[in-house]
């Protein structure tokens, strides 16, 4: 399983709040000794409250991952999202405490890398803040690509403005300096990696860009904030082996959710196929990947399954649950 997170819940102090421009809610969570150790690219699950129930939502790690007095996060207040972030941007206040689970790392550096570029779109600067840290704190030749909507709409300028690697970040604005996204490419090479994080249309863009351009799919990393998915289909079979009971998920129900009926629990969070908490093994069965999370080699390889959103091409699946 590559999902080895820790699940013991942290109660954390918002020790700052502070509204940014475009949108952005900048959080400074703290506790009362030393946080976990981080590196750069990890994201925690921060609980919710919204009118619906409570939720779990995923915000990536801003700050310098050497730094373990606090935790920075950054939230875009999302219309479009299930309400997540609108209830936080409503509710959350300097001084309150929080739930969090985590720190994971599904996004993190590679530092074999002798060339790293990093692409951040609007919020997806996010965890490209924490990876700058970390690769200047190792000297590394990097470069982070910023590209927001306008002047008025850029969060982290302070940040931006003040930070030891200031000269390696170039910020791209769409209405007035767009990002020439061919000459911002470096030559593909074994040792060049290339980051991006952002809106979906943003990401695809430079994820096809890089790689028409050469650069190796392992070599492009990626990370999804949400993800439009559409977890329907035929009816299929499932059979949980080690619990010994066998459902059918019908065309819009999940497995986690047909699974549940029969008391057989899969955790979930994102529920759309981003977050990897509901990753299960397969024992048996053709997979129809939904997610975002797993990648192209482990697709291929037809042992992982993120129940929460991906189904079956095969009439049956056999789960190691
Ligand atoms: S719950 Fe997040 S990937 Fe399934």
């Amino acid at each position: 399983m590559k999902d080895m997170h820790d699940t013991t819940p942290l109660v954390l102090t918002v020790a700052e709040r502070l509204d940014d421009r475009g949108d952005i809610m900048r959080l400074t969570l703290t506790a009362d000794g030393p946080l976990p150790e981080v590196t750069a690219g990890a994201h925690i699950d921060l609980l919710v409250d919204t009118p619906e129930g409570p939720l779990w939502r995923q915000y990536s790690l801003a700050g310098d991952p050497a730094d373990r007095s606090a935790w920075r996060l950054g939230i875009l207040r999302d219309p479009a999202s299930r309400g997540g972030s609108i209830a936080l941007h409503q509710l959350v206040k300097a001084g309150e405490k929080v739930h969090v689970e985590g720190p994971r790392n599904h996004f993190a550096l590679d530092h074999s890398a002798q060339k790293t570029v990093l692409f951040g779109g609007g919020i997806g600067v996010t965890p490209m803040l924490a990876m700058a840290w970390e690769l200047h704190a190792k000297g590394a030749d990097f470069t982070l690509h910023y590209c927001t909507r306008s002047a008025d709409r850029m969060a982290f300028a302070d940040l931006i403005e003040t930070a030891p690697f200031k000269d390696r970040i170039v910020v791209h604005h769409d209405d007035s300096a767009p990002l020439d996204l061919q000459a911002a490419l470096p030559a593909p090479d074994a040792g060049t990696h290339i980051y991006v994080c952002g809106p979906a249309g943003y990401m695809d863009w430079v994820i096809q860009t890089a790689e028409n351009a050469g650069h190796r799919q392992k070599n492009v990393h990626r990370e999804y904030f949400s993800a439009d998915v559409d977890a329907s289909g035929e009816t299929f079979e499932v059979v949980a082996a080690q619990s010994g009971i066998t459902v059918t998920v019908g065309p819009d129900e999940t497995i986690a959710k047909a699974l549940a009926r029969e008391g057989v629990k899969i955790e979930v969070k994102c529920e759309e196929g981003i977050c990897g908490t509901c990753v299960t093994d397969v024992l048996e069965g053709e997979i129809d990947h939904r997610d975002q999370f797993l990648t192209e080699e482990e697709r291929e390889e037809g042992e992982m399954i993120c129940a929460c959103c991906s189904r079956a091409c095969s009439d049956r699946l056999v789960l190691d649950i």
